[in-house]
């Protein structure tokens, strides 16, 4: 690990769809502890900027380097090559991912959701793991629940779990892509309260949201993603005060 490096950085990104770049050339970097709200438009290239983040996906240009260290490719024979499924695997559990439709396996409980990623990893005893679980559970306000089913819970419950089992492997970082989107209102809550203790603690955070009161009161830092370009990157305050640029003004019109 590189004492200086940033957290997570991504330099000249760009992701292509049948040839059309929907992730452009992007460059951001975050350290430790910050919290990132992006904002933008339906088809802005958010979700798709995040799986490069998150290593989902191989990107077409640029690079991702995380403490320092380049991911998802690897220098071979003097060219950059996709990282192989192993090597993603080892980087991926650095970081943790929380969709907007949970993504729960509805043929596991709670608490073998939550503890699947740990199996693969050969982490733990089975006890051991049930103990991480719990522990988990607790902070996101669900202990009590590791033997029940998915089919059992509220989607405001269910994305905890998601939560949860994205906090299974220790990740230095979460990235969050609308996870309050798909929720009922009144289970909008439940779930921001849980990202706003997360982010109390110190995680550091990328969330793509549309809710504007969690990214004014809990991110650090406001971002507008427009036709696979970052248009504004701004302190939340300036973000949303009258001062920011036409783009921006005219986007929030728009979503408030
Ligand atoms: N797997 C995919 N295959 C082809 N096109 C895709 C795929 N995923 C996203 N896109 C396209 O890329 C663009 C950006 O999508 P996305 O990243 O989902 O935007 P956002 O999350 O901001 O709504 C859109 O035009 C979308 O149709
Ligand atoms: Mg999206």
């Amino acid at each position: 690990m590189h004492e200086t490096a940033p957290l997570l950085q991504a330099t000249n990104v760009t992701k292509k769809y049948h040839g059309e770049a929907v992730v452009k050339n992007i460059s951001f970097e975050t350290n430790t502890g910050q919290v990132t709200a992006i904002l933008g438009p339906s088809g802005s290239g958010k979700s798709t900027f995040l799986r490069a983040l998150a290593l989902l996906e191989p990107i077409d240009g640029g690079e991702i380097r995380f403490e320092g260290q380049l991911v998802g490719q690897i220098q071979k024979r003097g060219r950059r090559v996709n990282a192989s499924e192993r090597q993603l695997a080892s980087h991926r559990a650095a970081i943790g991912m929380v969709f907007q439709s949970f993504n729960l396996f509805p043929h596991m409980s709670v608490e073998q959701n939550i503890t699947l990623a740990l199996k693969v990893h050969r982490r733990g005893t089975t006890s051991e793991n049930r103990h991480t679980a719990d522990s988990i559970l607790q902070k996101v306000g669900l202990s009590g629940f590791s033997t029940k089913f998915p089919s059992e819970l509220s989607g405001g419950q269910q994305q905890r779990v998601a939560i949860a089992r994205a906090l299974a492997l220790g990740p230095k970082i979460m990235l969050f892509d609308e996870p309050t989107s798909a929720l009922d209102p009144e289970l909008v809550r439940e779930v921001l309260k849980v990202m706003e203790s997360l982010a109390e603690q110190g995680m550091t955070m990328i969330v793509v949201t549309h809710e504007v009161g969690f990214a004014k009161n809990v991110a650090s830092r406001a971002i507008l993603f427009d036709r696979g370009e970052i248009v504004e990157d701004l302190p939340p305050e300036q973000f949303f005060s009258p001062g920011n640029s036409e783009r921006t003004r005219t986007f929030l019109e728009h979503v408030l």
